[in-house]
């Protein structure tokens, strides 16, 4: 059998490819950024073809790199940033409009208008999502309103929704030549358009987004079912040279939990990336939060029943050192954030909560707006790269909070991974803001790991989670040094900065 496994990390600033032995070992990776297309303020979209034309790249890069073909591969998993929404032609492959990602604002209208007449609640329940700009549904109904021509295609079948998983599967497996059209139970359950109980599309949902079901592409598991087969085959014509079977799509954080191997009940896991998104398995119990959390697949292994979990999103964390490198250019790249915050002791009294696409768990408050409070002439830009990375870990602390309240179970240990859990400070700074240890395991790369492992178990290249549960090492842990009531302090302080950004536009 081939001695590799491939994963493809679709995210939202950026492409790449991982090939991982059988122990989870890294063999190879390359990586490209794309655009961020932010036509209007509150607005962001992605390039689809540039979006394809990065992931053959990085494929090919990677597979180059380190002389492998598609011979080596015994499966290719993909994951990918959830919500972002993709329209093509299935005839040409066009896209019939930018992808609209996850952070854009723009459908805030036809969110509110959901809970004005109680289909909000039908959702809540359903989907186990509250009506927010995030998901893709409304996003979804934004094209379907106001690109001509898409609604018609739609009807009759032309016109393709998917999420990324989707638009890439269906060109690996040929595009307009037979490219296969499905996506996992991670995925479709981000739309606002699936229910959590049947794993399938919802007609009453889709009516109240005015969505034809004959553009949604098939919802299967997140680890082929050897009872349905590979989700598809890649084309020799494509970026992989040749025939490998595509067996595991699962969305970033779900692919983060399963890399992470929270496989029992009561294990959670807290990516930084662009955001925060902290998941908890609740196994194969459906919970529904009264605290602010979503709820949604964490993964469904072949025909295993589906496993679910509650989910806190944070929409602005990484971004937000971003914002400090890019709109402040107070420093020149994300790990000079720590180097500056370490200058001082402490944040001098300065709160900066980045509600820059409104606040996600556990406020859904789309109508908020960031604020940086408790300014003195004393501050400094250190005091401001210092409350930047306390807003990591003060966000990541609310959603913990909820978590605690919807599950009753008290966290013991924090397990982190993503890009931004490369800084030391940040991490201690949790660590001190939560009062429980944080742990990141040898392989941070827990995403694409985890959509490899979906493919890898679709095909026997591992034989069961147990065996997963043997990769998975700690690398650091972070013990809390502050005492309770500097962290009962600085967090009571964090929810009235909180309040600021709730009471700015309730003028
Ligand atoms: O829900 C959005 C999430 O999937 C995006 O993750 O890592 O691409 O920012 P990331």
């Amino acid at each position: 059998m081939a001695e590799y496994v491939g994963a493809i990390d679709q995210g939202t600033t950026s492409t790449r490819f991982m090939v991982f032995d059988h122990a989870g070992a890294e063999v190879v990776r390359h990586q490209l950024e794309h655009e961020q297309v932010l036509p209007r303020a509150g607005w962001v979209e992605h390039n689809p073809v540039e979006i394809w034309e990065r992931t053959s790249a990085v494929v090919q890069t990677a597979l180059g790199k380190a002389r492998l073909g598609a011979d080596d591969l015994a499966a290719v998993g993909i994951t990918n940033q959830r919500e972002t929404t993709f329209v093509w032609d299935r005839r040409t492959g066009r896209p019939l409009h930018n992808a609209i990602v996850w952070q854009d604002t723009r459908t805030d209208g036809i969110a509110a208008a959901l809970d004005r007449d109680g289909r909000g609640d039908v959702i809540r329940h359903r989907a186990g999502l509250p009506p927010a700009t995030y998901f893709a549904g409304g996003k979804l109904q934004w094209i379907l309103e106001n690109v001509d021509g898409v609604r018609e295609a739609a009807e009759r079948g032309d016109a393709l929704f998917g999420t990324a998983d989707t638009w890439l599967l269906w060109h690996l497996t040929g595009g307009p030549d037979g490219g296969v059209h499905v996506t996992d139970v991670t995925n479709a359950s981000r739309t606002m358009l699936m229910d959590l109980e049947t794993l399938d599309w919802d007609d009453e949902l889709l009516g109240f987004f005015g969505v034809p079901r004959a553009m949604l592409p098939v919802i299967r598991e997140s680890s082929a079912a050897a009872s349905g087969g590979p989700f598809g085959v890649t084309r020799r014509t494509g970026p992989f040279g040749g025939e490998v079977p595509l067996t595991g799509i699962l969305g970033d954080q779900q692919a983060a939990t399963v890399g992470q191997v929270c496989f029992a009940p009561g294990e959670a896991k807290n990516t930084y990336g662009t955001g925060n998104f902290m998941l908890l398995n609740t196994g194969t119990e459906i919970v529904r939060s009264k605290a602010g959390l979503l709820t949604t697949p964490a993964y469904r292994l072949g025909d295993e029943p589906c496993v679910y979990a509650l989910e806190g999103s944070i929409a602005v964390t990484g971004s937000a050192v971003q914002w400090l490198r890019d709109q402040l250019g107070i420093i020149s790249g994300a790990a000079e954030s720590e180097a500056l915050a370490r200058q001082v002791e402490d944040n001098g009294g300065v709160y900066f909560v980045p509600a820059f696409s409104g606040l996600f768990a556990p406020y859904w408050r789309s109508d908020a707006r960031g604020a940086i409070v408790g300014l003195s002439r004393f501050n400094t830009n250190a005091h401001l790269a210092r409350a930047t990375l306390e807003a990591i870990c003060y966000q990541s602390r609310d959603v913990v909070e909820a978590m605690c309240q919807d599950s009753g179970v008290e966290l013991e240990v924090l397990k982190v991974d993503g890009g931004v859990t490369a800084n030391q400070l940040c991490m201690q700074i949790q660590a001190d803001v939560l009062g429980v240890p944080v742990s990141r395991p040898v392989v941070p790369e827990t995403t694409a790991l985890g959509a490899a492992y979906a493919a890898g178990l679709s095909v026997g290249f591992w034989s069961s989670t147990d065996e997963l549960r043997q990769n998975w090492r700690e690398d650091t842990r972070w013990e809390p040094q502050w005492d309770e009531d500097r962290r009962a302090d600085g967090y009571a302080r964090w929810q009235k900065a909180v309040q600021r950004t709730l009471d700015w536009v309730e003028v």
